[in-house]
């Protein structure tokens, strides 16, 4: 992974950074808030030993308390001087408690000792702090008085007495936060960097080209629009779901130019993949460029075309195959000029041995004759069979991909469908992408040129880069389809 796709990943994951960094830092904040407060009181010593008069005793004597400071500090945080500074203050706790808030650090060096005390209470933790030195005081007074009764031979001195401490130490709140926002920070990256690592869906174009096998053709954008209208009215619509249906139709009149597609399915892996609304916008963005197309609703189990274009249902695709009504009279006008649509026709219960018999072959080599284009909607191919029958009588599929959704397993599964009935895989679409910024993913959409030439080239190579430079030109002069479309065939009807 790149520096900038890393970014991107952050970018596109951004909700679970700053989600786990609340939670981290809000964590903080209620421990700290759980936290009982403790108070510090300090107190130093000062170590002194006995020592005469000349230069070498009084550096022996230095030395000596320099080394007994270290096993001084030993004996401050010991059971015995806990248990002496309870009796003295006839504190409610055993000594192994004291003990534990008890420190005592030796500076090194010097023949000073720190002590800290740390309590509930500040008075207490004061008072522990001096009655404990106190008593430590006494203490070294008695270890160090020799049997004979001389002069103790070291001695120590409060040389600080502890005050009362004004605010607590712990908890420490800044650090706490400084703590939380970090973890957080960090849990959040790794999460976000798991999630994309576990994220089986198909998000760029290498990946979608990978797995099909053929280029992208088209990208076309999410449209909330499309959920109650599917059909886009393009004449005089330059919207950017427009434009994208605009130079897909672009990229399909780049593929295979000896032997241009002219029967093509529509399907996808996993249902809800945008089929339908695609093939009717394919179907449309080519009748715009003055073709005459026809619309097939292949879907026989769960047909859609004809409650997404307002149309009469019950006489259709099905009806034809049984013999129960003619073609001619099947054929549904619509209000867009130039296309007609074949609905799909009373559901029968076995629309795989239907689209799979020959009257299904020989009407579509009857219907081919009569249309510039004839652009089917089917089913999705992992739920059943009829796309990849489809598939075979036509001349290419158009396989879609909704961004994000269809999972990689199941498109190379779909793919491996395709391949089995030797069906000619045209190319890839991706449908319902993010618009630009809400997905730093979001593919951009506008270099159709490049998917063109590269979507070409996947075919044999026989366009040239002249072609792609035709396309980017056309597409940036006149919404795309200026080049191939500048002397369209007359329509058939
Ligand atoms: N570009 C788009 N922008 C927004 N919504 C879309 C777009 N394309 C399709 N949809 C919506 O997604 C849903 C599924 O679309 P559609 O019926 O075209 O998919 P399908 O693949 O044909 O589904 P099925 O597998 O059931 O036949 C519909 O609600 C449709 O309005
Ligand atoms: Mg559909």
């Amino acid at each position: 992974m790149s520096i900038q796709d890393f970014f991107k990943l952050l970018r596109a994951r951004w909700m679970i950074v700053c989600a786990a960094t609340v939670v981290a830092v809000l964590g903080a904040v209620v421990l700290s808030l759980m936290t009982t407060p403790l108070y510090q009181a300090s107190t130093r010593l000062f170590v002194s030993t006995t020592s005469g008069s000349s230069l070498s005793d009084i550096y022996q004597g230095n030395r000596l308390s320099q080394e007994r400071v270290v096993s001084y500090a030993q004996l401050l945080t010991g059971v015995t001087l806990a248990q002496r500074t309870i009796d003295k203050l006839g504190l409610d706790m055993d000594a192994s408690e004291l003990q534990e808030n008890i420190s005592a650090s030796a500076k090194p060096e010097t023949v000073l000792i720190d002590v800290s005390v740390l309590d509930k209470s500040p008075v207490r933790a004061r008072d522990i702090a001096n009655t404990l030195s106190d008593e430590f005081v006494a203490m070294v007074r008695e270890l160090e008085t020799p049997e004979s009764g001389a002069a103790p031979d070291a001695r120590v001195v409060v040389e600080q007495r502890a005050s009362l401490p004004d605010k607590p130490v712990v908890p420490r709140i800044k650090r706490n936060l400084a703590v939380g926002l970090a973890l957080g920070i960090v849990a959040g990256v790794g999460l976000a960097v798991l999630r994309d690592l576990l994220d089986n869906t198909v998000k760029s174009r290498e990946t979608l080209e990978d797995i099909t096998g053929v280029g992208l053709v088209g990208s076309i954008p999410m449209d909330k629009d499309r959920r109650k209208q599917p059909a886009i009215a393009f004449e005089g619509d330059n919207s950017a779901i427009a434009e994208a249906f605009r130079k897909l139709r672009t990229n399909l009149q780049f593929l295979a130019v000896d032997n241009p597609p002219r029967v093509i399915v529509v399907t996808s892996s996993m249902p809800h993949e945008g089929k339908s609304t695609t093939a009717i916008n394919i179907a449309l963005a080519l009748a715009e460029s003055e073709r005459s197309v026809l619309l097939i609703d292949g879907d026989m189990r769960r047909p859609t075309l004809a409650k997404y274009m307002d149309l009469v249902g019950t006489v259709g695709f099905s009806t034809v195959l049984s013999g129960a009504a003619s073609v001619e009279d099947s054929l549904q006008k619509t209000r867009f000029p130039g296309l007609t649509v074949l609905t799909s026709g009373a559901i029968p219960p076995n629309p795989s041995e239907l689209l799979g018999s020959q009257s299904a072959r020989k009407l579509l080599t009857e219907l081919r004759s009569k249309f510039d284009y004839v652009v089917i909607d089917s089913t999705p191919l992992l739920a059943v069979t009829d796309a990849a029958i489809l598939a075979a009588a036509a001349d290419g599929v158009l396989i879609m991909a909704r961004f994000g959704q269809a999972k990689r397993d199941q498109l190379a599964h779909a793919v491996g469908n395709l391949e089995s009935v030797g069906a000619p895989l045209l190319g890839a679409v991706f449908t319902m992408m993010p618009v630009r910024g809400r997905s730093s993913y979001s593919y951009s959409y506008t270099y159709y040129g490049t998917d063109a030439a590269q979507a070409s080239g996947r075919h044999g190579g026989a366009q040239s880069s002249e072609l792609s430079r035709t396309s980017e030109k056309a597409d940036a002069e006149a919404g795309a389809d200026g080049a191939m479309d500048a002397t369209p065939p007359k329509r058939r009807q």
